[in-house]
C-alpha cells in the first residue's frame, strides 16, 4: 500500500540535499520553525513566489515575510535602524519579524512584498531551517503553511493535510516549539506591534526603553495582511463562555474543568506558553471531529495570553 504522508520526510542529510535542490530549482517545500511550519520558496524568483500565492490561494496584495540566514544576507534588501539593532541583539534568531523599509537595489520579488516599500523580515531559530538557509544563496519567502484564512499548521502532518500531493517535501521536525506566529513590528517609524507573538509588549518595551503599542485593532489596517477573519476552523465559535453544551466542543483553561469528550483543555497547568503550543492543534482536531459550535473559556490577558486571544478573536470572526 502506498503510504499516504510519502511527502512527509524525515530530516537527514539526504533529504536535506533534496530540499536544498528544490527550492534552488525555484520549487516550494514544507519546512519547520519554532512557532508554525511555513511553505518556503526562493524570494527573489518571481516564478517560484507566485506558486506559493496560488497554492495557498492567498491575496497577491497580501505581502510575505522573508527568511533570512544572517545580517550580511539582510542587508542587501532593507535599511537597517537603531531600534531594529537592538532588538535583532536580544532576540534573534527567534519568534520576531521587522518592518522596515527595502532599498531599491533589492533583488526580492515584488509579488513577495505586494509591491509595498516595506519588507518584513525574520530569522528563523529552529537548526533545520537555519541550516538550509545557510547553504542557500538567497532569502526564503516562508508564509504558514496553511490555505489563506484557515488554522496555521503546527505538525508536518497538519501541513499534508492543507496540501496533499502539491508540496513534494516536507521536513518533519515534530510538533512545533511555540505553536503561534512571529510577533510582528513595525520598525519603520515610531515602534508598533501589528501582529502579538510569543515575544510581547513588555519585553521590547524594556529593550527599546519606550512604551510599545499593539496595533492590531486599528480601523486603518497598516499591513494588507492583518485581515480580520483569519487562522479559521470554519465552524462558528463564542469566546469568553462560563460553559458549553454537550454537543459543543468547549476549549477550556486550568484545571477546575472536568474530564469530558467535548472539553478540550489548553492546559490543566494553567500554562499560557503550553496553551498556545496547543491552541492550533486543538481547533484542528475539533475541526476534524466535526462539531458544530465551539465555544471558548476567558484565556488571561497577559504575556502570550494577549496573543492567544488575537488569534481567538480572528478565528471566532
Ligand atoms: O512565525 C511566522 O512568522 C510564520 C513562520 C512560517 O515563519 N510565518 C507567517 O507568515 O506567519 P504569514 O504569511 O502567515 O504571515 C505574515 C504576516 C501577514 O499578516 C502579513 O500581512 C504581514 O506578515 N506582513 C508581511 N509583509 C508586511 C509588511 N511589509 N508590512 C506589514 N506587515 C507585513
Ligand atoms: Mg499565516
Amino acid at each position: 500500500m502506498r503510504n499516504i504522508y510519502s511527502n512527509i520526510l524525515k530530516v537527514n542529510n539526504k533529504n536535506l540535499s533534496k530540499a536544498i535542490n528544490y527550492l534552488e530549482k525555484k520549487e516550494l517545500i514544507g519546512v519547520p520553525t519554532e512557532t508554525v511550519y511555513g511553505l518556503a520558496g526562493n524570494a527573489y524568483s518571481t516564478k517560484a513566489v507566485k506558486k506559493i500565492y496560488l497554492l495557498k490561494k492567498r491575496p497577491f496584495k497580501n505581502p510575505l515575510i522573508i527568511h533570512y540566514y544572517n545580517l550580511e544576507q539582510l542587508r542587501k534588501d532593507v535599511e537597517l535602524n537603531d531600534n531594529f539593532f537592538k532588538l535583532f541583539k536580544k532576540f534573534s534568531p527567534g519568534p520576531i519579524t521587522f518592518v522596515l523599509k527595502k532599498k531599491k537595489k533589492s533583488l526580492l520579488s515584488n509579488l513577495a512584498t505586494a509591491k509595498l516599500e516595506t519588507v518584513a523580515v525574520r530569522f528563523p531559530k529552529n537548526k533545520i531551517l537555519r541550516k538550509i538557509l545557510k547553504s542557500l544563496n538567497f532569502p526564503l519567502a516562508i508564509p504558514s503553511a496553511n490555505k489563506s484564512s484557515h488554522i496555521s499548521p503546527v505538525s508536518a502532518e497538519d501541513v499534508f493535510q492543507e496540501f496533499y500531493n502539491s508540496v513534494k517535501i516536507i521536513l518533519n521536525d515534530g510538533p512545533c516549539e511555540i505553536g503561534l506566529e512571529s510577533t510582528v513590528i513595525d520598525l519603520t517609524s515610531k515602534p508598533k506591534i501589528l501582529r502579538p507573538g510569543f515575544i510581547g509588549p513588555v519585553n521590547i518595551s524594556k529593550v527599546l526603553n519606550r512604551k510599545i503599542t499593539i496595533n492590531t485593532n486599528s480601523r486603518i489596517i497598516k499591513a494588507p495582511g492583518m485581515l480580520k477573519r483569519h487562522y479559521s476552523p470554519g465552524i462558528p465559535m463564542k469566546l469568553n463562555q462560563k460553559k458549553a453544551k454537550n454537543n459543543e466542543a468547549f476549549i477550556v483553561f486550568g484545571k477546575k474543568y472536568k474530564k469530558e469528550k467535548n472539553i478540550f483543555n489548553l492546559s490543566y497547568k494553567s500554562n499560557l506558553n503550553e496553551a498556545a503550543k496547543n491552541l492550533y492543534r486543538t481547533l484542528r482536531l475539533i475541526k476534524n471531529r466535526n462539531y458544530k459550535m465551539i465555544c471558548v473559556c476567558p484565556i488571561p490577558q497577559t504575556g502570550i495570553g494577549i496573543a492567544i486571544n488575537d488569534r481567538l478573536n480572528r478565528a471566532a470572526k
